[in-house]
């Protein structure tokens, strides 16, 4: 072997082991002196092929099958002399290379499947959902925990959920979901598409609805868009998620996620279609972000801790809320939440904390600041009787709510302009309000005046309208905390 090839050889088994995914520049080449073992490396090859091609592979039907053809022959030099060779250029599983159609009707949940079990075993690979291709695909889990870290899906093109009821027989708790990842990012400038109308309708409408067949066996329940379960450093970026036929994304046991320049969109009349969800889950960051729909922008459940949401639009919808905590009387703990810098526009409330009577634990350390309200009935809501029947039992605990300032919240309301609602047997403290001036869209809807009942805090400075109600200082008796609120 020549000096020559002894130093290329070595400079590729170098970067073969420090990047270990994709060997795009060399591999097919060397091929004769040196075989990669993954058996995803033939996949890889594939897709590289049909990049380089400029178009789509669409023939073949399945990459998994066994008849990739031979990596090319050639006696070109095996390194090239200039430039560093493209190892580094992490591996491409295009959807249409396992079978996927795209033609909005083939179901291509398979395609997907197949994708994702090649991607998973490549650190840092990328699934690939071209533009202009409209992908029908069922109910379809993204698992972990055996899979590499770090894995793109790069979503360019539609996906579009089934309407049919068989092909929710799987489940009803999501529509796309992703669990049990390190490193995980959902990009691009393409759409989830829920087409979320067939669950929307009532069972004696004259529409078709899927709720005729499904409503029987499963009330209530509808599946969430797109869901990420224990997950650690989750991205979602640039993408629509529209129409879902209830939650529009959510995060449930997650840590370290960040979600920016995203879009959520479905009509303010849509029940129970929250934008985003978060439960169990820390270190959060949403920002750049609109959203449209029929419940909650964004709602806070509990185990939620450091999170931070900034620049978003909200509207229509039901506001940016923490809660409804406590419910069914359990223990509840959120701390250390950011929301500033948001536009609402026509929602029914602003910023909102809900509780439910008989829970414990508590939620503090809420910071609510430049946030700007047009058109909406209640922008400030603290309510710890949240009930969503006509009447629930009365009962003496409470989440203990404390620590909660709001700065800058300025515009125009419909109905109310502040509701603080709290508990009898604990009140809550440490509630602080600077910069808050709020007035009615027309004069005829000043319909209601600021409530207080028990809260307790500090005005910085003058609000617009004056609140009254509020009680300085802290609340007599202080109430003694037992083991079962202490988060
Ligand atoms: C690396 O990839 C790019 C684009 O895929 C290609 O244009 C270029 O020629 C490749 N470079 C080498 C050294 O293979
Ligand atoms: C988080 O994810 C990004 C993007 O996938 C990755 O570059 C980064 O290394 C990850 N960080 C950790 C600590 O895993
Ligand atoms: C936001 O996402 C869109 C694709 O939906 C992309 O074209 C745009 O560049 C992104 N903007 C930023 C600031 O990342
Ligand atoms: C959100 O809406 C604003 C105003 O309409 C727009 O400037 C911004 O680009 C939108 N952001 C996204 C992520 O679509
Ligand atoms: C406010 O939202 C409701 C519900 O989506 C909608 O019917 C109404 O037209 C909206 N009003 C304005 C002024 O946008
Ligand atoms: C609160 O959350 C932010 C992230 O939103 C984080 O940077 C900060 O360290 C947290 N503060 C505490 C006291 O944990
Ligand atoms: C709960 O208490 C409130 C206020 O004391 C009272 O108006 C209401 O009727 C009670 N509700 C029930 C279900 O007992």
């Amino acid at each position: 072997m020549s000096v020559y090839r002894l130093k290329c050889f070595g400079l590729l088994l170098l970067l073969v082991l420090l990047v270990c995914s994709s060997l795009d520049g060399c591999e097919g080449r060397k091929g004769k002196h040196w075989r990669r073992k993954s058996p995803s490396s033939s996949l890889a090859r594939k897709k590289t092929r049909g990049k380089s091609g400029g178009g789509h592979n669409h023939g073949g039907g399945g990459g998994s099958g066994g008849h990739t053809s031979p990596p090319p022959s050639s006696n070109q030099s095996p390194c090239p002399v200039t430039g560093s060779p493209n190892a580094s250029k992490p591996a491409m599983f295009d959807v249409l290379d396992f079978g996927a159609k795209g033609d909005g009707v083939t179901d291509d949940t398979k395609a997907f499947e197949d994708a994702w079990a090649a991607a998973c075993k490549v650190e840092g690979s990328t699934v690939f959902v071209p533009a202009e291709f409209e992908f029908l695909v069922g109910p379809i889990s993204f698992s972990g925990p055996y899979c590499q870290p770090n894995i793109v899906f790069q979503l360019d093109g539609m996906v579009i959920a089934p309407t049919d009821a068989k092909d929710w027989s799987v489940g009803l708790l999501w529509w796309i979901e992703f669990t049990k990842l390190r490193g995980i990012t959902i990009r691009g400038s393409g759409t989830i598409e829920g087409r979320g109308s067939v669950w929307w309708t009532n069972t004696n409408s004259d529409v078709d609805s899927i709720n005729d067949e499904l409503s029987l066996r499963t009330p209530q329940m509808k599946p969430t868009a797109l869901r990420f379960y224990g997950s650690y450093n989750v991205t979602v970026t640039g993408i629509t998620i529209q129409n879902s036929p209830q939650c529009h994304l959510k995060f449930d046991n997650c840590e370290a996620v960040q979600v920016f320049n995203v879009t959520i969109a479905s009509p303010g009349s849509s029940p129970n279609t929250d934008g985003i969800h978060l439960q169990n889950s820390r270190d959060v960051m949403i920002h750049h972000t609109n959203m449209s729909c029929g419940d909650d922008c964004v709602s806070i459940q509990t185990g939620c801790s450091n999170v931070n949401i900034h620049s978003v639009d909200c509207g229509p919808g039901h506001g940016i809320s923490i809660g409804g905590l406590g419910r069914d009387n359990t223990k509840a703990c959120v701390s250390n939440i950011t929301v500033r810098d948001v536009n609402m526009h026509n929602t029914t409330t602003g910023v909102r904390i809900k509780t439910w009577q008989g829970g414990s634990g508590s939620a503090q350390s809420i910071r609510f600041s430049n946030i700007r309200v047009t058109e909406v009935q209640t922008p400030i809501v603290i309510d710890q009787f949240y009930c969503d029947k006509s009447s629930c039992k009365n009962q003496t605990s409470a989440v203990a709510l404390s620590g909660i300032a709001y700065e800058n919240i300025k515009g125009t309301y419909t109905v109310k302009p502040v509701h603080f609602a709290c508990s009898d047997t604990s009140p809550c403290s440490d509630i602080s309000l600077t910069g808050v001036e709020l007035k009615p869209l027309q004069e005829q809807y000043h319909m209601y005046q600021p409530f207080c009942w028990q809260t307790f805090g500090e005005l910085y400075t003058p609000t617009i309208p004056p609140i009254v109600c509020l009680q300085n200082g802290k609340p007599a008796g202080n109430r003694i905390l037992s083991d079962r609120d202490v988060c």
